[in-house]
């Protein structure tokens, strides 16, 4: 028996210590070191590669097979690659399951082989329910309802699937660790062993990974270096539809999203996400204003929404959902000062309807507008979009990818854009918009209540 060694990691960056510690001297956190007992692997130098000339290496990204699912293909890169290890990261409920069962089955409808679900949250039959909801019925699709590592690799080299899904990673173990599954040290192991595997076989494998209350894949920042491709899946459960986002990718862009609507019957694709950011849409409300945000490389139309009432405790209170606090605060600051608005007794609610979260500075603009409006009642035109920066003297600053933004709004049947005066200038598209280019907020205040009357 090979002997037992003992040390501690860090469960919240996976540092290692040979002595427990009460602050870890990686990240800084207290109190996160656990004992893990771990048996040198036996079987890692078992089976490997062997080396090839660079000359007869030949590029695996010519092999790329498709999901059928072309939100979920793109944000990969244009494919799945074989041999890669995806991890997909979310919180619990977000429709993990549900996707890569998903695409599982297109998979297996557009390419010969077995898929392997390595379910080892849920029993066959819940897996089974599943399926039945989302019409998916394949003698392809084989099941295996297992938390051991060893077992599932077994399986691997057995059947040699087609491709494989871990669900979820923080719920296998390996014999070989002492410690408990979902720790640093089996998140590791058990991924590293995997990736080897799956290299080796040349199975591409997608791991499930569930996110901590603090945003992190638990067991993590370990995880995101070993993988090839790191995916995380987001979206209120509350709403329905769901972003797909490329943190990292070796075979491909980082800048890529996919968006879906979880339905009744699974995740659908979303094509269209302006329209369905604006369907139900007042065009008549104040406090209303719309504006074309940037996703990855995909500008996305959302509806800004403030509300401006009187204080009715001593201190004014300032909510945000979907973009910054701090942010908001800023932007209310710069109008008070200098848009000369009388803000000090009002609380400001703000939303981003449909409940995506806008971090891009090309959202202080409508911010502002969507603020001034409510205060004052007064409506903006329902058929204006506007973006821009704006700064801490009020000047308002241009935003990256302004002409996509242009586009995408007329498309969507905008008539009037207001937008930074110097995007404006470098504009080289025609467009059917009518564009106004403004240079502070005073500019754009008067612009959008003078358009009125
Ligand atoms: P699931 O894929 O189990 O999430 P995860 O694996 O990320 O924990 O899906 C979770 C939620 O999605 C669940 O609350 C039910 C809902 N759902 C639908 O609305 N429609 C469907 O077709 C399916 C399968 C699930
Ligand atoms: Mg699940």
């Amino acid at each position: 028996m090979a002997k037992k060694k003992t040390y501690f990691v860090c469960q919240s960056c996976g540092y290692n210590s040979i002595k427990w510690l009460g602050r870890c001297p990686e990240c800084g956190e207290w109190n996160s070191f656990v004992e893990e007992t771990r048996f040198p692997s036996l079987s890692t130098s078992t089976a490997s590669a062997s080396p090839l000339p660079l000359s007869d290496v030949s590029l695996s990204e010519g092999e790329r097979f498709t999901t059928t699912i072309g939100e979920l293909d793109r944000v990969l890169g244009g494919g799945v690659v074989p041999g890669s290890v995806v991890l997909i990261g979310g919180d619990p409920g977000v429709g993990k399951s549900t996707l890569l069962l998903q695409a599982m089955s297109g998979i297996l409808k557009a390419a010969e082989g077995e898929g392997l679900y390595v379910s080892a949250e849920e029993s066959q039959s819940q897996v089974k329910l599943r399926a039945q909801r989302l019409g998916i019925d394949s003698e392809h699709i084989l099941i295996l309802s297992e938390t051991s590592l060893e077992a599932i690799l077994n399986h691997m080299e057995n059947i040699k699937p087609r491709l494989v899904v871990i669900d979820s990673i923080q719920t296998i173990y390996s014999e070989e660790l002492a410690s408990a599954p979902g720790t640093v040290g089996q998140v590791r192991e058990c991924s590293a062993r995997l990736m080897q595997k799956a290299k080796i076989l040349n199975i591409p494998t997608f791991i499930i990974g569930h996110v901590t209350k603090e945003g992190a894949l638990a067991g993590p920042r370990v995880l995101e270096h070993i993988v090839d491709t790191v995916l995380y899946f987001e979206g209120e459960r509350t709403m329905s539809f769901r972003i797909l986002r490329a943190v990292k990718n070796r075979f491909g862009s980082t800048n890529e999203i996919g968006i879906f609507e979880m339905t009744d019957t699974g995740l659908m694709e979303i094509d269209n996400p302006s329209e369905m950011f604006l369907r139900e849409r007042d065009n008549t409300a104040s406090g209303s204003v719309v504006t074309t945000t940037v996703e990855g490389t995909r500008p996305i139309i959302v509806e800004i929404q403030a509300l401006v009432s009187p204080t009715t405790f001593g201190m004014p209170r300032r909510t945000s959902i979907g973009v910054d606090t701090q942010r908001v605060n800023l932007l209310i600051a710069v109008l008070e000062k200098i848009g000369g608005l009388q803000l000090g007794l009002s609380d400001i609610y703000l939303n981003v309807v449909g409940g995506l979260r806008i971090v891009e500075p090309a959202v202080d603009l409508p911010v502002i507008l969507s603020i001034a409006s409510s205060l004052r009642e007064v409506p903006v035109e329902h058929d204006i979009v506007t973006f821009g920066e704006v700064g801490l003297s009020g000047e308002i600053r241009p935003v990256s990818q302004a002409e996509a933004r242009l586009k995408e709004a007329e498309k969507i049947g905008f008539k009037a854009a207001i937008i930074p005066e110097a995007n404006r200038q470098r504009m080289k598209i025609n467009t059917s918009l009518k564009i106004i280019g403004v240079t502070n907020i005073h500019e754009a205040l008067e612009v959008i209540f003078s358009l009125k009357s």
